[in-house]
């Protein structure tokens, strides 16, 4: 290809930066170099930093530390958490990097606004981290609207199935269960759903209504005997489906696995470490008594241009995981099924025709195969010095979605209170 590689930083060295990003210099090593890091956790910068060959004077402990110096790539990641999202992107843009910045953009809509303004100001590419525009499944569905098959599309119903494990996971004792530490829930995991659903119509979203709340992980739907800790002798812990010993160290690591979320407790998991880790942290509290603030569960309800409408759900209370949803079209419809990799699409008056997923492609690891074709563009656009915003997703493309998701938040706030886009999106500006 004749182009040097990329030569990319990433702080924030954890299930993103580290597990989902990094690796990508292994699939492509003609197009990108991780020349530095920064992660408090020396663990962490230790096994990125022996897998990726980084000398020690390019490890940092901290992204500040990092911004400290000279420029010292072409691109950052940003992988740290939600609420650093602002600072660490501020600090990147003025130094001149290009970023891939982790979703949410902010949790703060003035926030988001201010890195759109520098990262124009500055002429850098910021790819935000909505991944399923990437992936095989939603592509197809794109496809098959833009194609017209199914005529105009009027109205979507989807629904994000959480999963109830991944719920207790990352909402009721992980990184996103209080909302004041890092998002409402609906921006946090569904800022992807909102960014997807207006990209599959094409039309922006004019009115917003929202319901839900906290329904099941508090204190007072503990069944009688529940422990606070899942190991300090829990007396319902055979029958309850959010055991932790069971989870992580029987189910889990005792049987071999050591993968996400496992390693979420432990960079290098052993069945003594994640005991200890159960015994002691949030990962091994009871999930009726995990002090988390966050919903469980939350309806949508979209106004687009022209009348078109979405119907959303978010749930926590699923079996499986994935997101599945319905396109209404005046000529037809489609049925389609993450988790299952297929699609339906009936045409009125034909027969239906069945799509597999697994079929379209050959890859579809992380996030269903979003996660490294979002780095190969954002290399792309970095070795190819194409315009910032041409790309299939941006940071101007990702902003619709964050409102959406804020004004949606707003709305459950005020009992479903219907709000005007246009208004909100001015009074942000005023
Ligand atoms: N695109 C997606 O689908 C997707 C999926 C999961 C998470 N995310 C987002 O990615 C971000 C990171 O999530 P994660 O799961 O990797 O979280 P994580 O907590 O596993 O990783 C964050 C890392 O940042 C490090 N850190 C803390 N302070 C730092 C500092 N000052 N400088 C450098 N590093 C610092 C922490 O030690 C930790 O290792 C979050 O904003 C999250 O919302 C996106």
């Amino acid at each position: 290809m004749g182009s040097k590689p990329v030569k990319v930083a990433i702080i924030g060295l954890g299930g993103r930066g580290k597990d989902a990003y990094a690796d990508c210099a292994f699939r492509y090593p003609d197009k990108m170099k991780i020349v530095a890091i920064a992660d408090p956790i020396k663990e962490k910068r230790d096994y990125v930093a022996e897998r990726h060959h980084i000398p020690e004077e390019m490890c940092f402990e901290t992204a500040e530390d990092l911004f400290a110096r000279e420029k010292l790539a072409d691109v950052v990641f940003i992988c740290t958490q939600d609420r650093m999202h602002y600072g660490h992107a501020m600090a990147a843009l003025k130094k001149g990097y290009h970023l891939l910045l982790e979703k949410p953009i902010s949790p703060i809509a003035q926030e988001c606004a201010e890195i759109e303004k520098t990262a124009k100001e500055y002429r850098r590419h910021v790819q935000v981290g909505h991944v399923l525009r990437f992936t095989p499944f939603y592509q197809a569905i794109k496809r098959t609207i833009d194609s017209g098959r199914i005529g105009e599309v009027v109205t979507i119903q989807a629904i994000e199935n959480v999963q109830y494990w991944h719920q207790a996971h990352s909402f009721v004792r992980g990184n996103w269960s209080k909302k004041d530490a890092s998002s409402s829930m609906i921006l946090q995991k569904c800022c992807h759903d909102m960014d997807i659903l207006l990209w599959l119509v094409g039309k922006r979203g004019k009115y917003v209504s929202s319901y839900g709340g906290l329904y099941y992980f508090r204190p007072e739907k503990a069944p009688e005997g529940a422990a606070l800790r899942c190991m300090d002798g829990c007396k319902v812990k055979d029958r309850c489906p959010y055991d932790a010993e069971r989870f992580y160290l029987t189910d889990g690591i005792m049987k071999g696995y050591d993968g996400w979320p496992i390693i979420i407790l432990s960079v290098h998991p052993t069945v003594e470490n994640i005991r200890q880790a159960l015994l002691t942290g949030d990962y091994g509290k009871c999930v009726f008594h995990a002090g988390n603030d966050v919903v469980d569960h939350q309806v949508v309800n979209v106004e687009l241009e022209d009348g078109v409408t979405i119907n959303f759900t978010m749930s926590a209370f699923t079996s499986r995981s994935g997101r599945t949803l319905k396109v209404m079209g005046t000529l037809g419809d489609i049925e389609a099924d993450m988790d299952n990799a297929t699609l339906r699409i009936g045409c009125f008056g034909k027969e239906p025709e069945i799509i597999d997923v697994n079929k379209l492609a050959d890859d579809f690891s992380g996030h269903g195969g979003g996660d490294f074709r979002l780095v190969e563009e954002l290399l792309d656009d970095i070795i190819e010095d194409r315009e910032p915003g041409s790309g299939l997703t941006s940071i101007d493309k990702s902003m619709e979605s964050h409102y959406l998701a804020m004004a949606a938040e707003e709305s459950r706030l005020n009992h479903g209170m219907s709000i005007d886009m246009d208004e909100w999106i001015a009074k942000l500006r005023a």
